[in-house]
């Protein structure tokens, strides 16, 4: 049973007490509980998943640029820093791609894999035995006990940096990958996708400085040949998939340009400031 993986991890949403985990719920000492899925997941979100959650449509096509190993230099580099971490939270996690990968090496770790998405949750509750699947939504706070896990991954996802810190364990680490301005830009030009802004590298370093020490930086720029059909798919694995761009109908030439930025959580000194 996958959610087994999440054994002593997942605090109770309503309050904060330690979530058991049966086969059909989980439920915390003071009788919150919350239904497993058939498919696998426990939904812990209190309302219903919100418009702009992942779709299974960009799930599938998500999992097929991923499967294509087109993104493997990243997902290695992310799993590379993440060595020695036997607990692990992905946010944000959607197929939970990063995640497996960072437990391959690692034959007694686990992880909980979490996303808004019910369509990402349900793919991830499948991604491994030693995966947990959980939709949770990271700006209602992690349902995860404090200091409970060695490592959260942050791959091109939502970053809600108190809570990472909290559920951190002191000598834990925080692994953000982020997108710069050169990451898919000429699948970008071309194809009226978004943008990434310019200075979000510098906001991320200005937010986390309150509860974090930059630990190390590893920048990754490649060259990335992408088919017609390829380039379609990671078109419309993201938020572009919204805004209905044109798909591509020759490959794409383009890099890959990102950057793992590793985190250490500050540990407040005893009666300090
Ligand atoms: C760009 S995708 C990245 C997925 C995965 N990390 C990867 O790189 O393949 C961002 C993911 O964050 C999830 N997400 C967006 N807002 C979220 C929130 N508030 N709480 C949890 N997950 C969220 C989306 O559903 C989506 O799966
Ligand atoms: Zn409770």
């Amino acid at each position: 049973m996958t959610l087994g993986a999440a054994a002593g991890l997942l605090a109770c949403p309503h309050c904060a007490g330690e979530l058991q985990l049966e086969p059909s719920a989980g439920r915390c000492e003071r009788g919150h509980s919350f239904d497993v899925a058939r498919q696998g997941y426990l939904n812990l979100l209190a309302q219903a998943q919100p418009a702009n959650a992942d779709t299974p449509a960009m799930l599938a096509a998500r999992g097929r640029v991923l499967a294509s190993g087109v993104f493997d230099p990243l997902v290695s580099l992310v799993a590379q820093y993440a060595r020695g971490s036997r607990r692990i939270v992905e946010v944000g996690s959607g197929t939970a791609h990063y995640l497996r990968r960072c437990l391959a090496d690692e034959p007694h770790a686990r992880g909980v894999a979490l996303d808004v998405s019910v369509a990402a949750a349900k793919v991830a509750a499948r991604a491994d035995p030693r995966i947990a699947a959980v939709v949770a939504d990271v700006w209602a706070g992690l349902p995860v006990r404090d200091g409970a896990v060695d490592a959260v991954v942050c791959a091109f996802a939502p970053r809600n940096l108190a809570e990472f810190a909290r559920v951190l364990r002191g000598e834990g680490r925080l692994l953000v990958l982020t997108p710069n301005p050169g990451h898919l830009a000429a699948l970008r030009e071309h194809h009226g996708l978004l943008g990434i802004e310019p200075d979000k590298q510098q906001r991320l370093l200005a937010a986390a400085a309150e509860f974090f020490d930059l630990h190390g930086t590893a920048r990754l720029r490649t060259p990335v040949e992408l088919s017609a059909e390829l380039a379609g798919d990671v078109i419309a694995m993201g938020p572009n998939a919204f805004h209905q761009p044109t798909p591509p109908n020759e490959p794409v030439a383009d890099h890959l340009d990102a950057t793992l930025r590793i985190f250490r959580p500050i540990i407040p000194t005893a009666g300090g400031e």
